[in-house]
């Protein structure tokens, strides 16, 4: 009998949760169904009885396809169940509502995705939920803000754009000391270069939209944990409904199987750009934690198994030099997305954050010479190449 949880994390991702049917086939198929038929009467009485997800009933509640995408994403993030849903912010969504009430309270690091910021800041407030934002490394800061009305902390981790560094085995050890909660969003890194679960935390939440698919085809999410916490989660997505459609999850399925190979390719390709970007004069900051020159390298080795696609520099001529760079290439897409095999260009500061103010935008660090990378797969030279075009005496490509 094969251990499967011996399995390395490319098996995983081709072997698992896949419940051949009756027809034998080799892929996975899509079950393009709204609902499930009972044998009898009292088999539909005893399916609607058990609310555990165990038996098909409707597709709002589970769908073999995507059962079969929780199933996998659970085995590489070494969590016990897996619950999918519509969107990255559906996911986080999902979370609030499984686990806080009126009056509670959220830690969250002040580099987290903006919508995150503004669900916790200008939805979940309706609802009587404070969050208090602090500084990522600052784990005093984190430490002062949790009092006996703190149910999460949140973090993303290598936060973005700056590429900082969360200590989530620093964060788990406080979540622990005061019986809350560490929810990480993983989706920068996947479970192929990173294991929150397996450092501490309690929660992974996913924008699968980014690397999970890894083609920009699609928009989901899911939530990773323990059993007890997905009942929760599951509980939510069943009544309320964000739930991820058969047909995502099957493309996800097929972004699962190449997400190790795409990942190491990603990370490489980021690392190699970075040092050069290093080395040019029209360049002030690189931020990526791959860099032995990052504040936070040594923890990032500690805690990752590479570094990811996503990396950030300043031009030293600030806003203007930063959109010569993005007006003069002609392969790079400018878009606010990442996480994609074709590589894409953005300028945080009059895009995704934008609506920070200015003196906000100084304070977390985003410069207006700001650009972001997210490195995809094409030629590293042709990447190179298309970057270097904007950018004064640059000798990027080799
Ligand atoms: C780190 C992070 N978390 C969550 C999300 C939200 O995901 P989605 O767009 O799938 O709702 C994003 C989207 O860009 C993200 O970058």
């Amino acid at each position: 009998m094969t251990d499967k949880t011996a399995w390395g994390l490319s098996t995983l991702a081709l072997r698992t949760g896949q419940q051949r049917t009756a027809e034998r086939e080799h892929a996975e198929p899509i079950f393009t169904t709204s609902s499930y038929i009972f044998e009898s009467a009292a088999h539909a009485a005893e399916c609607f009885a058990n609310e555990t997800g165990e038996h098909n009933i409707y597709s709002r509640f589970t769908n073999p396809t995507v059962r079969c995408f929780e199933d996998r994403l659970a085995a590489l993030e070494g969590g016990e169940r897996a619950i999918a849903t519509s969107s990255g912010m559906a996911a986080i969504l999902s979370v609030c509502m499984a686990f806080l009430q009126q009056g509670d309270e959220i830690v969250c690091s002040r580099s987290v995705f903006g919508s995150t910021i503004g669900l916790f800041s200008r939805m979940m407030n309706r609802f009587g939920i404070t969050t208090h934002f602090v500084e990522l490394q600052n784990l005093a800061a984190w430490e002062a803000a949790c009092n006996d009305k703190t149910r999460l902390l949140f973090v993303e981790t290598p936060s973005n754009p700056l590429s900082e560094i969360a200590d989530l085995g620093a964060l788990s050890a406080l979540a622990k000391s005061k019986g809350l909660r560490l929810v990480v969003d993983n989706c920068f890194c996947t479970p192929a270069l990173q294991l929150p679960l397996q450092l501490g935390a309690d929660i992974v939440v996913h924008s699968a939209t980014k690397y999970l698919d890894g083609q920009g085809r699609m928009i989901g999410g899911a939530v990773v944990g323990s059993d007890k916490d997905m009942a929760e989660v599951f509980g939510v997505v069943r009544t309320a409904g964000p739930c991820m459609s058969p047909f995502n999850a099957w493309v996800f399925l097929k972004g699962l199987e190449t997400l190790r190979l795409r990942m190491d390719a990603h990370s490489a390709s980021a690392l190699e750009l970075a040092t050069r970007l290093e080395q040019q004069p029209s360049v002030a900051k690189v931020y990526y934690a791959g860099l032995p020159s990052h504040p936070q390298h040594e923890l990032a080795k500690k805690q990752m198994r590479g570094f990811g696609g996503v990396l950030s520099f300043e031009m030293a001529g600030g806003k203007e030099a930063a959109w010569k760079v993005i007006d003069s290439t002609q392969m790079l897409s400018i878009t606010g997305n990442l996480g994609d095999a074709k590589s894409t260009i953005t300028h945080p500061s009059t895009t995704t954050h934008a609506r920070l103010t200015p003196a906000a935008r100084a304070e977390v660090g985003i410069a207006d010479g700001l650009l972001r990378v997210s490195v995809g797969l094409e030629d590293l030279e042709d990447i190179k190449a298309d970057l270097a075009r904007g950018m004064a005496s640059c000798v990027l490509a080799t």
